[in-house]
């Protein structure tokens, strides 16, 4: 038996000329929630759409639980997919909605109401199950799709960005359902998104796709940490990584979070206050540095105000040459003396 539930590889897309995505090779863990983040139009739900097989790849392999299912016809993959237009039957109650998939596969009629009732309880819509669903909220036919999907017990579920319509407090509540549900199954899980909240809450593993590439692959921790290369390092975390050009080396940069600078009295790197957000405790300084063309934003526990200046040191910091990663710092090379600080 394989250690992974699927397997990708070496597989590629095109419309024509266009490239929807090229030589993806990916490992998915038995049991894993794993997370594919990437902007919008990167292919993320062509990528899905290839492992169930309505979209085919052009070239490559598609392998689950050991079985390579690339040949294999969509109705015999033991795969369940939630797409991105939730896709309900319009004129069939939310019942006969979560039903479906079950009819299909001929299963036994009381073993079919069981299975519908006890997922619809668990996803909280048993009171709207006898509704037809152009009735119900948005919110609610989610969970209807949501509850299609798992109904059926197969072998790896996929997810289009299930949230995405939802509105923000929804969303949170149902972002923790959903991460409690893939847990009692025990169950892979495929989620996509361009949301890397739901990247950093839900995902065991991140897989950050960028037009057609896998940029990185890893925990959300490690990606954030240590992003590969400077656009994953702009696109990951609620501010960019920062960016500064090192004094003496024109091809390379010093990269790091808000997070990890701290501001002193006098050295380091001289900076003038453009503007502030604050978040719970902490303010974000949104900075002009001499020879920055973006602000640097950091982080401090004291108020300032626009127009201030300021001086501020890097504690922990990555190095880029050319783009990419090729040094990382940790928490214990805080003490680390910066390249860009002022010696005095
Ligand atoms: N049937 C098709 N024919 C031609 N081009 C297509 C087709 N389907 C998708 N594309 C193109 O492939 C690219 C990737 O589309 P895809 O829907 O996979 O992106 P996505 O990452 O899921 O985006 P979003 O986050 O907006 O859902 C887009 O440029 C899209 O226009
Ligand atoms: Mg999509």
């Amino acid at each position: 038996m394989s250690e992974y539930k699927l397997e990708l590889v070496d597989i590629s897309k095109s419309y024509g000329k266009k490239v929807i995505f090229e030589n993806i090779n990916l490992k998915i863990k038995k049991g894993e929630f794993f997370v594919i983040l990437g902007p919008s139009g990167t292919g993320k739900s062509t990528l899905l759409k290839a492992i169930t097989g309505t979209v085919p790849p052009d070239s490559g392999k598609i392998i689950l639980d050991g079985n390579d299912i690339t040949d294999t016809p969509i109705n015999r993959r033991d795969i369940a997919m939630m797409f991105q237009s939730y896709a309900l039957y319009p004129n069939m109650s939310a019942y006969d909605n979560i039903a479906f998939p079950l009819r299909m596969h001929h299963i036994d009629k009381k073993e079919i109401d069981r299975r519908v009732r006890s997922t619809a309880k668990m996803l909280k819509i048993n009171d709207i199950i006898d509704f037809n669903v152009t009735k119900i909220s948005g919110g609610q036919k989610q969970r209807v799709a949501l509850a299609r999907a798992i109904v059926r017990h197969p072998a790896i579920f996929l997810l289009d960005e299930p949230l995405s319509n939802l509105d923000a407090r929804i969303r949170y509540t149902t972002r923790e359902e959903l991460k409690n549900i893939q847990r009692m199954l025990k169950q892979t899980f495929i989620h996509v998104t361009h949301d890397q909240s739901e990247a950093r809450v839900l995902a065991d593993r991140v897989a950050v796709l960028n037009e057609g590439k896998l940029e990185q692959v890893g925990t959300f921790d490690e990606i954030y940490n240590y992003p590969v290369n400077t656009w994953v390092g702009d696109f990951v975390g609620t501010f960019p990584m920062n960016f500064l050009q090192e004094a003496r080396n024109k091809t390379r940069q010093i990269g790091f979070r808000p997070e990890w600078t701290r501001i002193t009295k006098k050295g380091g790197i001289n900076a003038k206050v453009l503007s502030v957000e604050n978040i719970s405790n902490t303010a974000f300084l949104f900075c002009s540095v001499p020879g920055s063309a973006k602000p640097v934003v950091i982080t401090s526990r004291r108020q300032y105000s626009v127009g201030d200046k300021i001086n501020f040191r890097i504690s922990r910091f990555n190095v880029y040459e050319k783009g990419r990663l090729v040094r990382k710092t940790g928490t214990a090379a805080k003490k680390a003396r910066h390249p860009l600080h002022k010696t005095r």
